[in-house]
């Protein structure tokens, strides 16, 4: 296979975008593609203080390679839950990271809120880590100026959060399912710049330029089924992910639930 721009050996054929590319031309197909859904959706306006946080995976390391490529202020922010040697593998990803694209590197550590991952009990460690991880990256965010926070969410992260909360009954959640969320009441404005983009399109885009990322999953990541059967309709029906995600933003920008007003702050620390 042939690429459809340069005539060389091609690394991978795009079914949605029925384009084969190689090595050197993927990655600026990529970055094209990010660039398009950030100015079609108004994700990030130019001039923006932007806190990139950044776990260590392929998602987020390739958001923010990508921001920073296109221009965007971003600093990168990365949290220590301390789950052992992952956490401290990751940690040095991203400063690595940070390094090579040079932007300010933080780090807030959970263990300074006087426990750790680790510690919580297995059951309830990942809405636990998905608590922890909202809160710290607010705060921090509130705390030092930022006008945005850009996290790594993915094409399949938005789908799922879509099926999982339907199933459950949750449909409050539905107006969040936009790649822009304007803050509000201390809450600082949410960005997915890659949320029309596949795990396998980050994984390509970090792999093609070698941008420094941790293979390992967290060490808590359960399997998950219905991962695989967003996969399975995608191998079926290519161009569903991407079909579905843009009725998904026109369905919840249609949907008007106020939560404004069930929305109190914490009695202990204000946020
Ligand atoms: P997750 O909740 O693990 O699916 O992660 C969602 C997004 O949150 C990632 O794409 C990152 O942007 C961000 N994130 C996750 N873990 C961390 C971390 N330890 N430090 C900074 N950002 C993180
Ligand atoms: Fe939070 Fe795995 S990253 S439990």
């Amino acid at each position: 296979m042939r690429c459809s721009r340069c005539k060389e050996k091609a690394i991978i054929y795009l079914k949605p975008y029925k384009i084969a590319l190689c090595k050197n031309c993927y990655p600026n197909f990529y970055l094209n593609l990010v660039s398009r859904s950030i100015k079609r959706y108004k994700i990030i306006r130019r001039g923006e203080k932007v806190l990139a946080c950044v776990s260590g995976g392929k998602d987020s390391s390739a958001m923010a390679f990508a921001l920073k490529k296109l221009g965007y202020n971003i600093e990168i922010l990365y949290i220590d839950l301390g789950i052992g040697e992952y956490s401290v593998r990751s940690r040095k990803v991203v400063e690595e990271l940070a390094e090579e694209i040079d932007v300010p590197f933080h780090l807030v550590e959970l263990s300074e809120y006087g426990f750790t991952i680790d510690d919580v009990d297995v059951k309830k460690v990942c809405s636990v880590c998905g608590t922890a991880k909202r809160y710290l990256m607010n705060r921090f965010a509130r705390m030092n100026g930022f006008d945005i926070i850009a996290t790594g969410h993915t094409v399949e992260d938005m789908i799922l959060f879509f099926i999982k909360n339907v199933l459950s009954g949750g449909i409050e959640w539905i107006p969040k399912l936009i790649p822009r969320s304007e803050g509000f009441n201390g809450l600082v404005t949410r960005a997915r710049p890659l949320f029309e983009r596949s795990e396998k399109e980050n994984m390509l885009f970090v792999l093609s330029l070698n941008i420094p990322f941790l293979i390992d999953e967290c060490p808590y990541a359960p399997r998950d089924v219905w991962k695989e059967i967003v996969y399975d309709i995608e191998a079926k029906k290519p161009g569903f992910k991407r079909n579905f995600v843009r009725g998904l933003i026109k369905l919840a920008k249609s949907v008007k639930i106020d939560e404004r007003w069930n929305l109190r702050s914490c009695k202990v620390c204000g946020e």
